[in-house]
């Protein structure tokens, strides 16, 4: 077991990240564990009962960096630091527009949110010598699926948010993890729960945007290509300490879970391929 370090993981009530926070526990580490509201629930109280410490942090709020100070004040250190806090929009894009409110809402809990936990804790892990950044991405930060622009957009802007700053701070020794999931059987497209979809108008029943929000509200995607997430938790947690499956090889910058994010990878090659295909094209200007 490596030496327990403070990990402060956001969105841990539920999902992959009450997954994580019960592995990174078990692991021997202090969570910090955010949470919104005051509500109690069995995951509230399983991670409390294995000494996690619970903070209210709502990534929607502008007071994520201080309350991120904060916690780096109280502990003396912040080692590893895990947006994990997120949640799915789907409609097409046309009739996203009768609520640009859930874009602009989704885009500051899934984008601003993390921007602003790392520009918090990236000082404090500079001034202690090292420290781990982990954001939770997906497949939809890699590639995009129709019915689902909104939720990409914000995948993809921590994508490029987060492989820029990798650059940045690996010379404080400071190590960055994008974790590319795919579908996992979570709350995530539960609408009871934070997720949004907006009604399809007429001209797009039947199609591809229909049938891909149909089949993912029905739960079939999931059930299709659907990965554990106490699995992807053990491997999240395993790529940060080193051990288990990355005891003996490096993780890199994206850590890819999942079957369908496999298949996408491979998809992803076939662009490649096109455009070694448009080479002399790419070149000409
Ligand atoms: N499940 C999948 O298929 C899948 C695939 C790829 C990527 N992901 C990503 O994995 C991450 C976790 O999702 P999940 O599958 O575990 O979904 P989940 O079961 O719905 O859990 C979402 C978590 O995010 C929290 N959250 C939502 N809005 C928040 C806010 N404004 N401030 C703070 N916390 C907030 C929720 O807290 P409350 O309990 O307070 O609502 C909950 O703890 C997300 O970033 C998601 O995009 C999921």
């Amino acid at each position: 077991m490596s030496a327990p370090s403070v990990w402060l993981i956001t969105g841990a009530s539920r999902g992959l990240g009450f997954e994580i926070s019960k592995v990174a526990l078990k692991a021997g580490h202090i969570i910090v564990a955010g949470r919104r509201g005051s509500k109690q629930t069995p995951q509230i109280a399983e991670l409390e009962s294995l000494g996690a410490i619970w903070i209210y942090l709502d990534m929607k709020s502008n007071d994520v960096e201080s309350i991120i100070s904060k916690v780096a004040q109280e502990h003396g250190h912040i080692d590893v630091l895990v947006n994990n806090a997120g949640y799915g929009v789907g409609g097409t894009a046309e009739d996203l527009r009768t609520s640009i409110q859930s874009i602009l809402d989704v885009i500051e809990v899934n984008v601003m949110g993390p921007i602003r936990a790392c520009r918090a804790v990236i000082p404090v892990m500079r001034q202690q010598g090292g420290g781990t950044i982990v954001n939770i991405s997906s497949v939809s930060g890699i590639i995009s699926f129709p019915g689902v622009s909104a939720y990409s957009c914000t995948k993809h802007a921590l994508e490029g948010f987060t492989e820029s700053l990798s650059k940045e701070i690996e010379p404080f020794k400071i190590r960055t993890i994008l974790v590319e999931p795919g579908s996992m059987p979570t709350d995530f497209l539960d609408t009871t729960q934070t997720a949004v979809t907006i009604p399809r108008s007429e001209p797009y029943r039947g199609t591809i945007a229909d049938v891909v929000l149909s089949a993912a509200a029905s739960g079939e995607l999931v059930k299709a290509h659907g990965g554990s997430p106490v699995l992807a938790a053990a491997r999240i947690v395993e790529a940060v300490d080193r051990t288990g499956v990355f005891a003996d090889r490096d993780v890199g910058l994206r850590l890819p879970l999942g079957k369908e994010t496999q298949e996408m990878i491979n998809w992803a090659k076939d662009f490649a391929k096109q455009a070694e295909e448009l080479q002399d094209i790419a070149l000409s200007i």
